[in-house]
């Protein structure tokens, strides 16, 4: 099928190409002209695992490009994603004007024939009818301006033909995993109330849907969920309020098994057996943090309280995770007493593994914290160190390997669980610090080897 994705940040970039690697004809759009030319060279401008292999050979194949001509993309795709990103305001309200700038350009350059126009992005529930509405406002703008202009043949709005559909396709990819999730879906959601928008795109996904490209092709074939605009809107935004609410609840339980001497990790264990609950998103730390957690969790309470709910369960995860980034601040107090003057090295930077993203990443309070209580602070993370991409951050020297950073440290604090940290020489580590402190912000070191390292170890919640 031919398809056309507008937005090629992580979630963009994912989709498209992996849709032409399941065999679709792909245009992806970006009006960052800088973005587009490192793409149509073959590399990724983002560190997402798997994806340049993918990208190289679809390209090499011919069924993908890459344009900032949005008329060209429209022209191409029988179905259009819109994939543009939808960052939270100060008031935790979603900015849309990407969303709506991309409906209204989609609405200028329609050509007559039928369209399947679809919302990847998250967008406030309720978006799908303004989406329509925006990309019709698209078509009139344009007829008039042919009016004015004296030309195009079409004298009255009312011959304006806009034979299109939109359709609400929430994304589930986890950043590092993106590839791998898009392959090996739980479920498609795809929420219309055109059976002929619904029939295209399980079409689109029927590779997808049959397990062509899953790990385990015996699997039963993935659920698709069909359901009205609104409500597929919604189960974006509860399945990230829910897992949000797991790891808050597990850092909750952590903070009183602190107090009263359990150790989380085999509560979480013991609890997570329970296949009621299952033992995923139970790894308590210092929070989470992301392009969609903070951002879904606040746009969902600032829509209900628009329509008169108060969502208290929703306040208090963000109340929780909020309290529980600055933990490690409260551990390094405990152990070193006075910050003023010491130096605190951070193990990570990013808001989780295998990925480049600093969105949220609980690693910004932490250094805020520490600078206001005047420590320096010093890091190394293993793709923002290569990657130079620390040189945009301030209050934090970004060192290029783990025992420079240890050099002339009095703590250490795990903040992101690469996998690379459990294969560190800390016992050379530790010999290279003023004081071998440790606290591990994600439960993630052996207590044991660390302390065989000469660390002194501090956990969350054990
Ligand atoms: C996505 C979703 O779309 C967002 O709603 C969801 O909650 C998280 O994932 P993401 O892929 O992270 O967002 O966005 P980002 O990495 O910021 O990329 C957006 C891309 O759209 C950028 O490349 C930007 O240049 C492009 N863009 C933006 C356009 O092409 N046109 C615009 O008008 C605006
Ligand atoms: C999330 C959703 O999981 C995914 O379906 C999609 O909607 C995009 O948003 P992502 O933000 O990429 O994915 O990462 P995710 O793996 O969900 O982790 C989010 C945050 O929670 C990270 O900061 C992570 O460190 C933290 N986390 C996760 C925990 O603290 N404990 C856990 O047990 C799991």
């Amino acid at each position: 099928m031919r398809v056309c994705v507008i937005g090629t940040g992580y979630v963009g970039l994912v989709t498209g190409v992996c849709l032409s690697h399941i065999g679709h004809e792909v245009i992806c759009v970006d009006n960052n002209e800088e973005k587009v030319k490192i793409l149509k060279s073959g590399q990724s401008p983002i560190y997402e695992p798997g994806l340049a292999e993918l990208m190289k050979s679809s390209i090499e194949v011919g069924r993908l490009h890459f344009t900032s001509d949005l008329a060209a993309g429209v022209a191409h795709g029988d179905i259009l994603f819109i994939a543009v990103g939808t960052p939270p305001l100060p008031t935790g309200e979603s900015d849309t004007r990407y969303v709506e700038a991309v409906a209204r350009g989609i609405g200028a350059h329609l050509d007559g024939g039928y369209k399947v126009i679809v919302n990847k992005s998250t967008v406030p529930i309720g978006s799908g009818d303004w989406v329509r509405m925006i990309v019709l406002d698209g078509i009139v703008e344009r007829q008039k301006s042919l009016v004015t202009a004296g030309g195009g043949g079409v004298t009255t709005l009312e011959e304006i033909k806009a034979d299109f559909d939109v359709v609400s396709n929430p994304e589930f990819l986890r950043e590092g995993s993106a590839v791998y999730d898009t392959f090996n879906p739980d479920r498609i959601v795809l929420g219309s109330n055109s059976p002929k928008a619904i029939q295209m795109m399980k079409k689109l996904y029927e590779p997808l849907v049959n397990r062509g490209f899953s790990d385990d092709s015996n699997l039963p074939p993935v659920p698709v969920v069909v359901t009205d605009l609104n409500s597929a809107e919604m189960i974006k935004y509860a399945a990230n309020a829910f897992l949000a609410t797991k790891i808050s609840f597990i850092n909750e339980v952590a903070n009183i098994c602190d107090r009263v001497g359990a150790d989380v990790t085999q509560v979480a264990r013991g609890i997570g057996l329970d296949s009621r609950i299952g033992n995923k998103f139970l790894q308590a730390g210092i929070g989470w943090g992301g392009s969609c957690f903070p951002k879904d969790v606040s746009a969902l309470i600032h829509t209900a309280d628009d329509y008169g709910y108060e969502a208290e369960l929703l306040k208090a995860a963000v109340n929780v995770n909020r309290r529980q980034r600055v933990i490690t601040i409260e551990k390094l107090q405990h152990e070193l007493k006075i910050l003023k003057g010491k130096t605190v090295g951070l193990l990570g930077l990013t808001f989780k593994p295998n990925t480049d993203d600093m969105r949220d990443a609980p690693a910004l309070n932490i250094i805020e914290q520490l600078n206001r209580l005047g420590a320096r602070v010093k890091a190394y993370d293993p793709i923002v160190s290569q990657a130079g991409i620390g040189q945009g951050l301030s209050g934090v020297i970004v060192e290029s390997d783990p025992e420079m950073l240890a050099d002339g440290c009095d703590a250490l604090v795990l903040v992101t669980d690469w996998q690379e940290f459990l294969q560190l020489d800390y016992r050379k580590m530790a010999s290279l610090m003023n004081n071998p402190v440790m606290i591990d912000g994600r439960n993630f070191l052996d207590r044991q080897q660390l302390e065989t390292a000469g660390f002194r170890y501090v956990g969350i919640g054990r």
